[in-house]
């Protein structure tokens, strides 16, 4: 074959034609003096797991609560696996509520097959003491955002159903969300279809009112958090820090391994939703450029792909206005050692 490529060989399909400058970060930046207020939106989820340990375990995050959404499992798993997993963490006072079973409109989409059917593989986790809060997910984020003495941030790492609804019942509280990190799309290709990710696949419309809200946001898309892998290496240095959690945290990135390798090959496992929890708690983590993004919701081959475009003169040319910050580089290394530490830190 040409090019001393031989069959098989796997290459880079969709190169990035026009690099777009790096610029200083919008996102708020939490500190140990002053922890930012954070809410988790979920969809727990193996690296939902991962990404609501080291929310607990960074002292520049004070977390709120974790809403739960349809997505990588049925909701009713989502919310059970997010009680457990704070029980696991030592914080079940963390408050969880249910938010929505599926997408605005649409069919359901689901990823069981890489997270399995009850969302975090083949890990059993002891019952938690705590429920969930009878207000359900919006209620709850309303309820917090109204009560807040200071800004909020929200993180919402599955399917953007809730935030959708939360902006759609509670319009005047937009203003009171701080920052949203997002976890979902991709300036180039997506991983559930070729166009899109999963997260915006499973309800493009609830991400296509979230990006126009205007409210403050960074996008983490799989152009970044594929840079923010871990391999089996990294399971064993998380089991060696002798922690509960971080032995939990090891085999739920095993599991994902294993999947991740049947589906798409390879030997390792994006933390997708960690990286967009990293971001608020460390500054320098992940460099970011400012895009228009928009979704596309029609029901074509591109349903669910964030249009991401960055370059200042076709923005002008159409019309645009920057939406947000999207991440387009992480140091990997640094992003193993932040994510040990942390669950070396926990129960
Ligand atoms: O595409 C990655 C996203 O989809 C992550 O949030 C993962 O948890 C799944 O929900
Ligand atoms: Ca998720």
């Amino acid at each position: 074959m040409a090019f001393g490529l031989t069959e098989g060989d796997r290459i880079v399909a969709s190169p990035t034609f026009f690099p777009v400058p790096a610029v200083v970060r919008s996102a708020p930046l939490g500190t140990v003096e002053r922890p930012l207020p954070l809410i988790i939106d979920s969809d727990p989820g193996l690296d939902d797991a991962l990404a609501i340990g080291l929310a607990i375990a960074r002292p520049e995050l004070d977390l709120l609560a974790v809403t739960t959404v349809g997505g990588n499992a049925d909701v009713r798993h989502c919310t059970e696996n997010a009680l457990r997993l704070l029980e696991v963490y030592g914080r079940p006072d963390i408050p969880v509520a249910e938010g929505a079973a599926g997408p605005l409109t649409g069919e359901v989409v689901r990823a069981t097959a890489i997270h399995g059917e009850g969302g975090i593989g083949r890990t059993v986790l002891p019952p938690s003491t705590a429920a969930p809060r009878p207000e359900g997910a919006v209620e709850l984020i309303a309820r917090l955002l109204r009560e807040a003495s200071l800004p909020v941030a929200i993180a919402p790492i599955g399917p953007l159903t809730n935030i959708a609804l939360l902006l759609r019942l509670h319009p005047g509280l937009a203003e009171r969300i701080a920052h949203l990190s997002i976890m979902g799309g991709s300036i180039g290709e997506g991983n559930t279809t070729i166009s899109a990710e999963f997260n915006i696949y499973a309800d493009p419309e609830a991400a296509e009112i979230v990006f126009r809200s205007g409210i403050p946001m960074t996008m983490m898309g799989l152009d970044v958090t594929h840079m923010a892998t871990l391999d089996a290496a990294a399971a064993a240095r998380l089991r060696a820090t002798g922690t509960a959690s971080a032995a939990i945290a090891a085999e739920l990135v095993e599991f994902a391994i294993e999947r991740v390798g049947q589906w798409y090959g390879g030997t390792t496992t994006a933390i997708h939703d960690a990286v967009a929890v990293a971001h608020l708690a460390i500054e320098d983590l992940v460099a970011v450029a400012r895009y228009n993004v928009r979704v596309d919701t029609t029901d074509g081959p591109a349903r669910g792909r964030t249009v991401c475009e960055g370059l200042a003169h076709r923005m002008r040319r159409q019309g645009l206005e920057p939406n947000a910050d999207v991440g387009i580089r992480i140091e990997r290394e640094r992003f193993e050692g932040i994510l040990v530490d942390a669950f070396g830190r926990l129960p």
